[in-house]
């Protein structure tokens, strides 16, 4: 059976990602690794815990890298409070776990992964691309072992979601964006899909109808969410469910179509932070970026929300 390792930084589309992940029989999730981004390394720690008990996952948890590759420092914007709430998950309050994350290093535990799983294990990262860099360059052979890399993250065919040139996730680490999109084959999981892909409060409503505990949590949490978006993109008509669809693509690969591009990011002003063609390997024959440009919203609308249903019921 495959092996997935979710790469967070929890965040509510990454709670939905984990849920997703959690539901799904064709990979088990061996792991999480904890990124920092919508939160600080901790509390999204301590959130990844909560949540797999919450749902009676025993999922082990690794503490990855603090900030970003060239900095030394982190500091969660306020925007990313404002959609996510202060604590992650909405102001949501679920009980914290009594496990604690694993001893071994988050990079630690990716590169021997990948040398036991090899083409079997797939790695989604759903924050900034600091520690799957870092373990390239820790360990350069785990880029010709590791089966499939599925990251969220960039915007190719569409404006960013910091600046018009920059999404979040790349936005915290060009540097190691770059340096992965340059070391390892990935599919880009941007905003040219995952804004394509929208939840609503009528969809939210079949979790919360459920009677549940588990089943009020994820629709309170995402409901935060959806009024969030109400906010900062009036007039798009839902959440974007960026990191989920990232999940369903690791699972079910046929729910997009993918450009093949020699990616880069840009790490220089003024563009710092875009994802754009590599004109150095435009002629390239060989492509390592499968950029997605389509998605079957309502395949994998229907596969979020039945899933996790049964996962809350
Ligand atoms: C990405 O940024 C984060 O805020 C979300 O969790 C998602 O991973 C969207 O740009
Ligand atoms: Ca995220």
């Amino acid at each position: 059976m495959k092996k997935l390792i979710l790469d967070l930084d929890t965040g509510i589309d990454d709670t939905l990602a984990m849920s997703l992940a959690m539901a799904s029989p064709e990979a088990e999730l061996i792991g999480i690794i904890g990124t920092y981004g919508n939160v600080y390394m901790d509390q999204g720690l301590r959130n990844d815990l909560a949540i797999t008990d919450l749902f009676g996952k025993d999922v082990k948890v690794y503490r990855g890298l603090e900030h970003a590759l060239k900095k030394d420092s982190f500091e969660v914007m306020e925007i990313s409070s404002f959609i996510h709430g202060k604590n992650g998950i909405g102001e949501c309050q679920i009980p914290d776990s009594e496990r604690k994350p694993e001893e071994i290093a988050g990079v630690d535990f990716l590169i021997e992964a990948a040398h036991t799983y090899k083409e079997d294990l797939i790695y989604v990262p759903t924050g900034p691309l600091t520690n799957l860099a870092a373990a390239l360059q820790k360990d350069p052979s785990i880029s010709s072992l590791i089966g499939r890399v599925v990251f969220m993250g960039g915007a190719l065919t569409v404006p960013g979601n910091v600046s018009d040139w920059s999404e979040a996730n790349i936005n915290q680490d060009p540097d190691a964006a770059d340096y992965v999109v340059k070391h390892i084959n990935t599919t880009m999981i941007g905003l040219d899909v995952t804004l394509q892909t929208l939840l609503t409060t009528k969809e939210t409503a079949k979790w919360r109808e459920l009677g549940t505990e588990r089943g009020k949590f994820l629709a309170d949490v995402t409901d935060y969410y959806i009024k969030a978006y109400e906010v900062t993109a009036p007039g798009l008509g839902g959440c974007g469910l960026h990191d989920p669809l990232a999940v369903g693509v690791a699972i079910d690969p046929d729910l997009v179509e993918c450009l093949p591009i020699n990616l880069m990011v840009e790490t220089e002003p003024p563009l710092r932070g875009r994802t754009i063609g590599d004109l150095s390997r435009l002629s390239d024959p060989v492509k390592k970026t499968q950029v997605a440009v389509r998605v079957k919203k309502e395949q994998f609308l229907d596969m979020l929300v039945s899933r996790l249903s049964s996962l809350a019921a």
